[in-house]
């Protein structure tokens, strides 16, 4: 039985302190289990102070870096030194400011000739990446893995209930297969192409994170609370429901 919870907090600062406890949390349990956790980074601009309180101190000396990978849920077709780069956001807000080693950093490369090639690399990568791990879940000890188990994915929601980037009216919505997908140009902001981890990737995780501000926001989340079959059809955040555990921290100022 999936478990959601959704906790309310009046600003960022005490909604990313929240998130900054929940996910050291993760990656010690997560650790003391199998010996290495596994951590998907939002892009967007919300999480750029939960990003600066995990390489702070307090949490930043508690944190097991060593053990700790670092992987994107969604990346725009730029450069990763771009400003619109989520990559470069977690560089320079986190990665770039804590003891990680460089092979624990999965990034989802843009240097390839074309963005489908890239999608197709990062597959690969993550394909690979799972296979070599130990697995504990013993539904999953195979020489296949249908879908990895991230112990930790954090995601923001755009004011049009997408996520990562998974679009309304998007057909990748309908992926069964594929764990990474090629968003063709013309959706988000700036409207280039993209580069995401599909629906089942998402609903396979251990641990699922929203970090969402303001009223709009809030009320989206309420429908997907009390309207769930309405919310489904409106808003991709919402096909969001993973194998563990789902938490909205929603804060209330914008
Ligand atoms: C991105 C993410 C996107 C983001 C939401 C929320 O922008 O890279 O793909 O899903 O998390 O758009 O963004 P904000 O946190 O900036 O509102």
């Amino acid at each position: 039985m999936q478990k959601t919870e959704v906790q309310y907090f009046p600003d960022l600062e005490q909604g990313s302190i929240a998130a900054a406890d929940q996910i050291l949390q993760l990656a010690r349990t997560a650790i003391l289990e199998k010996g290495f956790f596994t951590f998907v980074l939002a892009g967007g601009q919300t999480p750029k102070l939960l990003y600066k309180y995990l390489s702070q101190l307090p949490i930043a000396n508690q944190m097991p870096w060593q053990q700790c990978h670092f992987f994107w849920s969604d990346e725009r077709w730029v450069s990763s030194s771009h400003p619109d780069s989520n990559f470069n956001m977690a560089y320079e807000t986190l990665l770039a400011k804590v003891q990680i080693p460089p092979q624990n950093i999965h990034q989802i490369s843009t240097g390839h000739v074309d963005a489908a090639s890239g999608a197709e690399m990062y597959e690969k990568h993550l394909r690979d990446f799972f296979h070599s791990m130990p697995q504990t879940d013993a539904d999953r000890v195979s020489e296949y893995i249908s879908y990895p188990d991230f112990d930790m994915i954090l995601l923001g929601m755009g004011a049009d209930g997408h996520t990562a980037s998974l679009f309304p009216g998007s057909p990748i919505l309908e992926e069964k297969n594929n764990w990474v997908s090629l968003v063709g140009e013309g959706t988000g902001s700036p409207p280039v192409q993209r580069i995401t981890l599909t629906l089942p990737v998402l609903n396979h995780a251990r641990n699922v994170i929203f970090l969402v501000t303001g009223p709009d926001k809030k009320k989206i989340v309420q429908t997907i609370q009390h309207e769930p079959e309405k919310a489904q059809k409106m808003y991709p955040a919402a096909r969001v429901k993973p194998t563990g555990k789902l938490t909205w921290i929603v804060v209330e100022k914008q």
